[in-house]
């Protein structure tokens, strides 16, 4: 199996990484527009094979993307980065230009391939590639709530003072600062709710904290966060290229879910070989559903900002 990353920066580095040490693919093609940085990269993640004991082949690539065709999954990273004190929104300008034109490319040589997008603003650029390349929803799946998951499911575990893999949680909605909602009513320790260890305001905080962090990252590193979200975006190519069908939050094209239309946005998706094999109706309470639409709309204010484009 194939798997091309593009954008050799932080996160699109961070993925190869994963994806080989866990032997997800057999081959991984990094491709970056700056001269000889994907080579770099992919040369110097190539020398660790034989330490780590993995059989990963990992080349590099400046934008030629014949050597990307035949690819089973291909993972857009590239676009601009958040600097501190930027919201992902502002980076709609510089990366839909960006993300169009790569999934235009990539479909010239891999046309079976499998589209996860990372760019951000996350949503609004699941919804362009989408629209850009024509390609049944099934393939563009955008990576933000498998991250914001992992993200809330840290938070908790720190609050409970409990091992990170006992906790079980989700986010849905958007991947922005003020659209993700933290599901903390279904979040649970080892089958338990949440709710029986941690009050209400512990609850909150947790939740405050989650759609903050990766503001927080940012400011703490003075770029965009990689480690968790390459290793998001590994998760979900695993569960594509090994058809483990995983549920995992995605942002897709919802056609009547959830009360919404024509927007690609955060809910739990099964995720297989066919990428989204379906979306998972989970029952949302009144407050949620309208946490839910509040945040479509913002979602939906970005995606104007395509008009010019689509
Ligand atoms: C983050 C970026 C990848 O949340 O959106 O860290």
């Amino acid at each position: 199996m194939k798997v091309t990353i593009v954008g050799a920066g932080n996160v699109g580095a961070s993925c190869a990484e994963y994806i080989a040490q866990k032997q997800i693919a057999s081959k991984v093609v990094l491709l970056d527009i700056k001269e000889g940085f994907a080579e770099g990269k992919a040369l110097d993640l190539f020398q660790t094979a034989t330490t780590l004991g993995f059989n990963t082949s990992i080349t590099g690539v400046t934008n030629d993307y014949a050597a990307t065709s035949g690819s089973d999954v291909v993972v857009i990273t590239s676009g601009v980065p958040r600097k501190p004190g930027m919201t992902r929104e502002e980076l709609i300008g510089i990366n839909a230009g960006i993300v169009q034109k790569v999934s235009e490319s990539i479909l010239e040589f891999s046309p079976n391939a499998i589209i996860v997008v990372v760019s951000n603003p996350m949503d609004t650029m699941t919804y362009l590639a989408l629209k850009a390349t024509g390609l049944p929803k099934n393939r563009i799946i955008g990576m933000g709530g498998a991250l914001d998951s992992s993200r809330f499911k840290t938070y908790l575990s720190l609050a409970l003072d409990k091992p990170a893999n006992d906790i079980q949680g989700m986010v849905i909605g958007g991947h922005g600062d003020t659209t993700m909602i933290p599901l903390t009513r279904l979040a649970s320790y080892n089958g338990a709710p949440v709710a029986q260890y941690l009050d209400a305001k512990t609850l909150e905080k947790v939740a405050a904290d989650t759609m903050v962090g990766g503001a927080t990252l940012t400011k703490l590193l003075g770029t965009s966060a990689w480690y968790a979200p390459g290793a998001s975006v590994a998760y979900l190519v695993d569960s594509i290229l090994s058809d483990y069908k995983r549920m995992i939050p995605c942002s897709v094209y919802l056609e009547g879910e959830y009360g919404l239309n024509d927007i690609c946005i955060g809910v739990p998706c099964i995720i297989g070989a066919n990428g989204i094999e379906s979306i998972v109706d989970v029952q949302l309470n009144e407050s949620e559903q309208a946490l839910m639409q509040a945040s479509a709309e913002k979602v939906r204010a970005m995606n104007t900002a395509l008009s010019d484009i689509l």
